[in-house]
């Protein structure tokens, strides 16, 4: 017993040092239920955009929903793992336009506005998923 506040110290500043996981986007956004529903919805607006369609003409979608799934998931702070490719890889020789870049977000944003998605949380995932921007354009 005389050891039982050493370890209780030791418990607590190991926690101390593994800050809390912020998941609050990931809530807001509806958890997976909800992500999913947006990223079915994105590509569903993508098929109809004539802007970029051509592009994902010879692509697996089931293989890209669930990916864009999982990384939404992760960005949001959620409970996932991202098992897909990198960013750069996948978009590696594709020569993705910001105007194309641009294209996408607009089907996100669609998309996420049909689920009800407030505009401050849509634009905290939107923020994370700029930031990936130039590892997706223009290679
Ligand atoms: C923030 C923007 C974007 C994100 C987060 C994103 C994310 C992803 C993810 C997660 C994959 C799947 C990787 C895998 O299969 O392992 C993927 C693949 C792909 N992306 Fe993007 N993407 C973005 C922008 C774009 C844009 C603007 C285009 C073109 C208009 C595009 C075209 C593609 C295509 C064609 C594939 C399939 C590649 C293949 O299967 O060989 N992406 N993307």
């Amino acid at each position: 017993m005389r050891w039982l506040p050493v370890c209780l110290l030791l418990l607590l500043s190991a926690c101390a040092q593994q800050p809390p996981k912020d998941d609050s986007l990931y809530r807001d956004l509806g958890a997976l239920p909800g992500i999913t529903r947006i990223v079915e919805g994105m590509l569903l607006n993508i098929a109809r955009d004539a802007r970029i369609v051509e592009r994902f003409r010879r692509v697996d979608i089931q293989r890209l929903r669930n990916k864009l799934i999982e990384q939404f998931c992760v960005e949001a702070g959620g409970p996932c793992t991202y098992t897909g490719d990198s960013m750069a890889e996948s978009h590696k020789g594709q020569r993705v336009s910001r105007s194309d870049f641009n294209a996408l977000v607009e089907d996100l944003i669609a998309s996420m506005d049909k689920e009800g998605i407030a505009v401050p949380v849509q634009n905290r995932l939107i923020a994370r998923l700029a930031a990936m921007r130039g590892e997706v354009i223009e290679h």
